[in-house]
């Protein structure tokens, strides 16, 4: 089995890789990731040497890199993890969301019918269906929840989405989806709530929290996301859609309340800062559909999975000191120093 995972230079597309070559130690594992601000080759520098893994630095938007790939390879698999990922971003420069999440989805699905493939899977989020109110604790998204997109990020995914799903009905490529909740721990890009707010208390900077912090996300631990999306690819129905997601759902301001007094720090350093435009409220999964279909339930409780996250953090300074002592000081200051 040979498989192509875009993006694996990125947070849950590494944990994925390294599940994988784990996991099926004769499987072919080609990672495709042109290495944006937020992809590593650090973070693949232990599967780097191993025969069954190979590199490739090139974009999913580049038709021409990706079919040469194709003419290499054979994959018997896509795996598309490749996007740009942060809501923040999206609301600053929407158009290279655009590009990548939409248009490189198509180029690589269009690689897919020219040469064949057993499997395209598309990695999406829970943020395709928008938000759910804070006071109707009783609903949750299911795979039939309209899609109701409320950032250029989730709409560029929901955009993908739908183009997956007519790639399936139009021609016949055997496509799956899977939408999975807020992920956490090894790898995380400092940008996201969980790796910068640990970054930053440990530094006694101020913790910025946007609005009044009750905005309610369903949490998984990334290693589970990646045991989820390895049972659909094998097991899952060709056509269909996965929601993934743990029940775990947090307030940000709890979240952030936990940080601190797991690592020692005073709550003080807490800082209420302008909302995010368009912030949606409240996340929350249905898992029933792959529970009931394949057997998937999440392994991590959150209160083990933050204190290992927490842990990583503290015990690998040497993969994320370099990223926030570099560019990511300009997107912080441009993003926060006004706030
Ligand atoms: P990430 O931002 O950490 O990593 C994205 C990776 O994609 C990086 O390595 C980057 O270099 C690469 N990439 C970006 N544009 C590319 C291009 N044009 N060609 C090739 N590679 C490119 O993202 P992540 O958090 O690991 O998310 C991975 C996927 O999972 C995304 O599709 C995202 O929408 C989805 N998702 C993420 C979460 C979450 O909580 N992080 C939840 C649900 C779904
Ligand atoms: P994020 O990690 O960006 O994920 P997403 O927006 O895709 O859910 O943010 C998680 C939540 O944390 C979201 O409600 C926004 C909030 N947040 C803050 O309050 N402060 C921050 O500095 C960041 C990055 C996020």
């Amino acid at each position: 089995m040979t498989i192509i995972v875009t993006g694996g230079a990125g947070f849950i597309g590494s944990n994925f890789i390294f599940h994988m070559l784990n996991k099926y130690p004769d499987y072919r594992i080609i990672c495709l990731d042109c290495l944006t601000y937020a992809g590593n080759l650090s973070t693949l520098e232990p599967v780097m040497d191993n025969p069954n893994f190979r590199f490739v630095k090139e974009s999913i938007t580049d038709r021409a890199a990706v079919e040469k790939l194709f003419e290499e390879e054979h994959p018997d698999m896509v795996v598309n993890f490749a996007a740009e990922s942060h809501v923040d971003r999206s609301i600053e420069n929407p158009q290279v969301f655009l590009d990548t999440n939409i248009i490189g989805t198509s180029v690589l699905m269009d690689a897919c019918r020219k040469y064949g493939i057993k499997r395209y899977h598309q990695v999406s989020t829970d943020e395709v269906y928008g938000d759910l109110p804070l006071d109707r604790p009783d609903m949750f998204f299911t795979e039939t929840t309209p899609i109701h997109t409320s950032s250029p990020y989730s709409s560029s995914k929901a955009g993908a989405d739908l183009l997956v799903l007519a790639y399936h009905r139009t021609y016949g490529l055997p496509v799956s989806i899977s939408r999975c909740s807020n992920n956490y721990g090894p790898y995380h890009f400092p940008e996201k709530l969980i790796p910068l707010m640990i970054i930053n208390a440990l530094h006694d900077k101020p913790l910025p929290v946007y609005g009044e912090g009750l905005n309610v996300r369903d949490w998984l631990y990334v290693e589970d996301h990646c045991k989820a999306i390895d049972l659909v690819i094998h097991n899952g129905r060709v056509g269909e859609v996965y929601n993934i997601g743990g029940h775990n759902e947090m307030r940000n301001i709890d979240i952030v309340k936990l940080i601190c007094k797991e690592l020692g720090k005073p709550e003080s350093l807490i800082t209420y800062v302008t909302d995010r435009k368009g912030h949606d409220m409240r996340y929350a999964i249905d898992p029933t559909k792959i529970h009931d279909e394949l057997g998937w339930l999440p392994e991590t409780k959150f209160a083990d999975g933050i204190k290992k996250t927490i842990k990583w953090y503290l015990d690998n300074e040497s993969w994320w000191e370099p990223i926030v002592s570099g560019e990511y000081q300009n997107y912080y200051e441009k993003m926060y120093a006004n706030r």
